[in-house]
Order: C-alpha cells, then sequence, then structure tokens
C-alpha cells in the first residue's frame, strides 16, 4: 500500500472538503501513479470529487459508516479491514485526514508533494518531517507553477515492514471468518 498527498508548509490538505492548491504537474503525477490502480478513499474525499464519482480509469474503493451510501464507479467499504482486505496490498491511500492516518501504518512508502506556501486549513496530513517512523528517501529539485513553489518528496518507513496488526482500532469488528479446507478431501483420504 502507499499513500499520496499534497501538503502546505505545515502539512495542510484541505479545507471546507476541497484542496488547497491545483498545480497542473502535481495532479499529473498523481494521475500517472494511481492509473489502472486500485484508491482507496473517505466518503468526503470522494464527495469532494468532480459528481461525487470515482476516478475514471481506476478502481475506486470508498469508506463509510453508512451501509446504505452508494456512488456512481466506487465500490463501498464499510470498515477499515474491510477496505484492507478489499482493495489489496497495492492499493493508492488517496485521502483525505482520516483515511491517512487509519492506512498511514500499512504503507511502504508516501508520495507527498510539498508546497512552499501556507493556508488555512482544517484537515492535515501527519507531519511525516516529525515523525521517527519515517524518512525521506528522495526528493527532486524545487519546481515553479503559479508562483507557488513545490518539491515532489518520497518517505519510507524506517522499519522494514509495516503489519496489518498496527491498524488503527476500528469500529469494533473482528477480521472476516473464513473457513479452512477441507483437507482429509484434498488428500483423497
Ligand atoms: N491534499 C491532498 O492530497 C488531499 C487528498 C484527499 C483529500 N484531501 C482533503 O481532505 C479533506 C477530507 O478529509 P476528511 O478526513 O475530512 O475526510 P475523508 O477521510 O475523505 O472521509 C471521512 C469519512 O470517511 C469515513 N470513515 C473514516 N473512518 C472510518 C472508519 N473507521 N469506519 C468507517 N468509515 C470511516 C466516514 O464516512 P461517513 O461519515 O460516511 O461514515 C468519514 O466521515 C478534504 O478537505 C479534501 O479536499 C486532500
Amino acid at each position: 500500500m502507499f499513500a499520496i498527498a499534497a501538503v502546505s508548509e505545515n502539512w495542510g490538505i484541505g479545507k471546507d472538503n476541497q484542496l488547497l492548491f491545483h498545480i497542473s504537474a502535481d495532479m499529473k503525477r498523481f494521475r500517472q501513479l494511481t492509473l489502472g490502480k486500485t484508491v482507496l478513499m473517505g466518503r468526503k474525499t470522494l464527495q469532494s470529487m468532480p459528481g461525487g464519482k470515482g476516478l475514471p480509469d481506476r478502481r475506486n474503493i470508498v469508506l463509510t459508516g453508512s451501509t446504505a451510501f452508494t456512488a456512481p464507479d466506487a465500490e463501498i467499504v464499510n470498515t477499515p479491514v474491510q477496505a484492507v482486505f478489499t482493495a489489496g496490498e497495492d492499493a493508492a491511500v488517496i485521502g483525505g485526514e482520516s483515511v491517512y492516518r487509519l492506512f498511514l501504518p500499512l504503507c511502504e512508502r508516501v508520495y507527498i508533494t510539498k508546497i512552499f506556501a501556507v493556508r488555512d486549513a482544517d484537515a492535515f496530513f501527519p507531519d511525516l518531517d516529525a515523525d521517527p517512523r519515517w524518512q525521506v528517501e528522495s526528493e527532486s529539485e524545487v519546481f515553479e507553477e503559479n508562483g507557488l513553489r513545490y518539491q515532489f518528496v518520497d518517505y519510507v518507513p524506517c522499519e522494514a515492514e509495516n503489519d496489518l496488526a498496527d491498524l488503527l482500532p476500528d469500529r469494533g469488528e473482528s477480521l472476516p471468518f473464513v473457513p479452512m479446507p477441507d483437507f482429509t478431501e484434498m488428500s483423497g483420504i
């Protein structure tokens, strides 16, 4: 699993369920990194997208507590555990704040676009620079678009592996029941 986000200088990611910045090179990179993949998002992020529908040419998984929620071009999951099993280990976590916080412990990489500006925000990505569990693996040169300076920074965990058991507490469900195969039958006994 990996996460991808665009953050302000103080790790702000959104305000009033909208993005803080529009940088076309960042959108292009987001598209390149997620195209053909499974993307996992929260219900609010889905509803912030044009038409409130899933992204084209990607498998869209949306986390909501509501069992009645439906959306075009999206599969709905109701718990973080169901999200992990449905999305699979190659999925891209694409926000927003609550979903980043839930699945960050499972991510093997985080693609951050750092924008060197501050905007009023009500949603934030965890500050990876202040978190000893994460380290910078690579950073691009600083680019500029419409007066905004930005940089692509890739983070990887300091520990070799994250564990499913690190998933933050969910809303009280247990792991799905998987019946054991009948080995007697398989061995022909
Ligand atoms: N800068 C970026 O890269 C970027 C990317 C994506 C989003 N954003 C921004 O992030 C902001 C939205 O973030 P957000 O945290 O408010 O919303 P969000 O994470 O997109 O969605 C929150 C919703 O997800 C569902 N959810 C979360 N945890 C759950 C759980 N444990 N079990 C079941 N459902 C759960 C709930 O849906 P229900 O209420 O339906 O139960 C919850 O209200 C927006 O401003 C958006 O523009 C920024």
